[in-house]
Order: C-alpha cells, then sequence, then structure tokens
C-alpha cells in the first residue's frame, strides 16, 4: 500500500510550490499536481493549509553513549523514536571507542546497539586514541562501511580527547580517503587547568562548570583546528559552535576561501548562561560541553546562519537525568555528566525563532534541518530532498499548531527539558518514515528494529581559493 499526501505546500532548500506526493515501497516515487490513488488500500493525508517538509536529519546525537562513568539514558529506539515525534527522520551517532578499543570493535558494537533504531542511522567514527592499526581501520570505515566522516575531541583530556599531533594525523589520513575531519574545539588542557582550579577553592556548583570553559578555549581551540586544517589540505566541520570567538575564526577562514563548515544547536542559539544560577541543582541539567554562552554570543551565532557561515543546526542530543546521573556530580561539577537531550525539540525551535520570528526565510530552515546536514555528510538525495526516488521520509508540518515543551510530555527518556515552558509555533501532523505513517496527530506508531543502517557517500568539496 502507499500513501498519497493530497495538496500540501512543499517547501525545499530553494523553491515552494503546492503539489501532491506519492510515496510506495518506501521510497517517494511521484511528485506533483493532481495525482491520484493507486490501489484501494493506499493511504490518503490532507495536508490542505500544511507544509510538506523532507524529514529532518540530525548530524549530531549520542543514544546511548557510554560516557562520564553513565550511559546517556535514550536508546536507540527511544531516541529515534522522541526524534521521529519531532520530524527528524535521520541520525548521525557517533561511534566513540574507548581508549584501547580499536575503531573496527567499536563498529560493530555500536551497529548492535544500533539495531533497535525505529529511524534510519549512520556513524561518524571517533579517533579517541592511537595504535599501529588506527590508519588502516579508518580507510576500512570509509572503504567498507560507507562511514564517511571522523570525529575529533580537542577536550576530554585523558578520556576520549587525542592530542595536537593525533588530530594532524587524522587530519593527513583523511587528506587522502576524501572523508571529512569533525572537530569538538575546546582547548583540553585549559579546561584541566581551570576544573582544578576552581576545585581547589571550593567552587563545586554547576555554575563553574560554565566558567571552567569560557568562550576564549572554544575560539582557540576552532581557530587551531582551522589552521591545522589548512596546513594539512582538509575540509573541517567543527560541531556544535556557540560563541562569537569561534564564529570569527570560521568567518575569517571561510572569507580567505578555505573549506570550513560548522554546526551549531538551538540550545546555544536560544538560551544563555543565566540558567547555571538555578538553585537546588538545576542547573546541572545544563551541563554541556561546551558551555551555555552569556548573552551576547547568541546574535553572533543568529548571525553566522543568517549569513551561510553556519551551515546546519544539530543537536548534540546526549541525554542524563537529573536523578541518578547528573547528582553524580552533586559536589563536584567537574563529574556531572554532560550533554542534555534536544532531538524531539529542533523542529519546532528552529522553526519558531527562526521562521516565525523572522531571523532567516523557510528554505533556510529546510536547508539547515535537513538538507546541508544530508549534503554535507553524503546522504543527499536519498535524505534531505521530497523528490523521485528519495526515500520516503516526509513531515507535514502544520505551521498553525502550537506547542509547549515540557518534561511532563516530551518522548525523551529524561527526567528534564532544558527548554522547558518555550512555546513553539508549528508541530508536526504527520511524520512519514521510510513510507510509513509513524507519527500521527500527536501519537507514536513507531517499529523497533525498523531504522536501517545508512552506508555515506563521500561528497566532494570544492577546492579552497586560498589554501
Ligand atoms: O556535553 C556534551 N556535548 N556531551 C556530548 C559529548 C560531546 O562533546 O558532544
Ligand atoms: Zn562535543
Ligand atoms: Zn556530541
Ligand atoms: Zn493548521
Amino acid at each position: 500500500m502507499g500513501i498519497l499526501i493530497k495538496n500540501g505546500e512543499i517547501i525545499t532548500a530553494s523553491d515552494r510550490f503546492v503539489a501532491d506526493v506519492y510515496c510506495e515501497e518506501g521510497r517517494i516515487s511521484a511528485v506533483a499536481p493532481g495525482l491520484e490513488k493507486q490501489r484501494a488500500d493506499d493511504t490518503v493525508i490532507d495536508a490542505s493549509g500544511q507544509i510538506i517538509l523532507p524529514g529532518g536529519v540530525d548530524a549530531h546525537v549520542h543514544m546511548e553513549l557510554p560516557f562520564m562513568g553513565t550511559e546517556s539514558s535514550d536508546d536507540f529506539e527511544t531516541g529515534t523514536a522522541a526524534g521521529v515525534a519531532g520530524g527528524t527522520t535521520t541520525i548521525i551517532d557517533f561511534v566513540i571507542p574507548s581508549r584501547g578499543q580499536h575503531l573496527l570493535d567499536g563498529y560493530a558494537m555500536w551497529m548492535e546497539k544500533a539495531k533497535k533504531s525505529v529511524s534510519d542511522y549512520a556513524f561518524h567514527m571517533a579517533v579517541t586514541w592511537f595504535s599501529d592499526r588506527t590508519l588502516t581501520e579508518m580507510e576500512t570505515c570509509v572503504r567498507d562501511h560507507g562511514i564517511t566522516s571522523f570525529k575529533t575531541f580537542m577536550a576530554y583530556r585523558g578520556a576520549i580527547g587525542i592530542e595536537d599531533p593525533e588530530l594532524i594525523q587524522v587530519m593527513e589520513k583523511s587528506a587522502t580517503l576524501g572523508s571529512l575531519v569533525t572537530v569538538h574545539a575546546e582547548h583540553g588542557d585549559a579546561v584541566v587547568a581551570l576544573q582544578k582550579k576552581f576545585l581547589r577553592e571550593g567552587k563545586t556548583e554547576p555554575k563553574y562548570h560554565a566558567m571552567s570553559r569560557p568562550a576564549p578555549v572554544e575560539g582557540e581551540a576552532t581557530a587551531r583546528a582551522i589552521m591545522l586544517a589548512r596546513m594539512m589540505g582538509n575540509p573541517v566541520y567543527i560541531v556544535h559552535v556557540t560563541c562569537k570567538e569561534a564564529v570569527d575564526a570560521i568567518v575569517e577562514a571561510r572569507t580567505r576561501g578555505q573549506v570550513v563548515m560548522a554546526e551549531t544547536c538551538p540550545q546555544y542559539l536560544l538560551l544563555d548562561d543565566s540558567v547555571y544560577e538555578k538553585p537546588d541543582f538545576e542547573g546541572a541539567a545544563y551541563v554541556m560541553s561546551p558551555p551555555i554562552r552569556p548573552k551576547g554570543h547568541q546574535d553572533a551565532l543568529w548571525a553566522a546562519v543568517a549569513a551561510g557561515h553556519i551551515q546546519t543546526v544539530a543537536t548534540d542530543h546526549c541525554p542524563f537525568n537529573q536523578v541518578g546521573q547528573k547528582d553524580m556530580g552533586k559536589d563536584n561539577f567537574a563529574r556531572i555528566p554532560n550533554g542534555a537531550a534536544g532531538i524531539e525539540n529542533r523542529l519546532g525551535l528552529l522553526w519558531t525563532a527562526g521562521v516565525v520570528e523572522g531571523r532567516f526565510d523557510v528554505h533556510k530552515f529546510v536547508d539547515l534541518f535537513a538538507t546541508q546536514p544530508a549534503k554535507i555528510f553524503g546522504l543527499y538525495p536519498r535524505k534531505g530532498a521530497v523528490v523521485p526516488g528519495a526515500d520516503a521520509d516526509i513531515v507535514v508540518f502544520d505551521p498553525h499548531a502550537t506547542d509547549v515543551i515540557s518534561a511532563k510530555t516530551h518522548h525523551h527518556r529524561c527526567d528534564r527539558s532544558i527548554f522547558e515552558g518555550f512555546q513553539v509555533k508549528g508541530k508536526p501532523s504527520h511524520v512519514i518514515v521510510n513510507g510509513r505513517v509513524q507519527f500521527k496527530e500527536g501519537k507514536l506508531d513507531v517499529q523497533r528494529g525498523a531504522g536501517r543502517y545508512l552506508p555515506r557517500q563521500i561528497h566532494t568539496f570544492p577546492k579552497p581559493v586560498q589554501s
């Protein structure tokens, strides 16, 4: 049986037009006005007055990630289901091998965990340490498993972070493979020094997490990652950009013609560091790295998004419950597991703050939400597009509906929402995943294990204008 979506307004990264969409066997087979049912048992969705968007692609999530002595609280099933409720139908998670674990062993472990996903998934591969196998295993990742991007952490010293000589090796190898290096940019040693200093002074509350990782720590590392990529001849993608200092480094490089791409997240666009002042350890819910920034940085991020210097908005979805997880750091901010939930909220927040509040147009929205992440990470046009031949991952979006975000009603498996009380305008009425309606009028109808692993293509980036 197929699905016929009638009379919706299709919005893409470049166009908008009213047409019908027909889906069969998991694919979009036609986009045109006046389409008819093909079979008696076809599902028909009347999308009059609604908008048709490609399913969202969240290029930065961590489901059931072993981290800081615990594990992120959404598994691949609950996390992808929350994504579907929020119009995200594809995730790119990170294989993060522990020290001593080889890349391909990490890959096998993540493939096993991800089997229960309800929607499609892909992986970036993190290089967290070096063995004599690392470089050949990077090759296997790209050639045999379609993992065409690598992740490096300049922070998290002594855990998953690497040193500059190792980052350089990843870049050098990646340049020969045509893959993309992505970087978590914070000066690892500066963070450790500041953490020690505050703890010595008896400053243990959540707000010192933010104060131990101030904006210059991110700005310096961003500039250094960009310089190293320039020297080694790589394109580079900076994850979760939060501050003006990092934006400045990115804009400087892009203006020179270097191929630098950047991502930010709704929490960095919409929250400021006053969240760390909440009483009763509630600030811990906002402990993530990099941290939420003081007022002013958000404007720099919005401007960079509008100008195209930041191309994607992901979530860095990495939830931890306040009770039983965040409270591990009750007496020491450095032990609070870093991360928060967000995959379900990206659509509503970005539409509301971006389109409704007039910061950018609908096409930019689609680009940030689905099309650019699909392109940059080698999933386009299978994902990120409403065109014949693409996977039938579609959001029927009601721009008139309203919602209030709350941990009481969200689908994240997490006891807090960092967006508690945020009012959003617009929400999905139907979300189609792989040709099946999996969310309808507020209710999920997902299938554990229905998601498929997505090997990715190598995306060819333009040559730098000047190196
Ligand atoms: O605090 C965060 N961001 N947790 C997830 C790991 C990372 O650095 O992305
Ligand atoms: Zn990170
Ligand atoms: Zn992350
Ligand atoms: Zn409506």
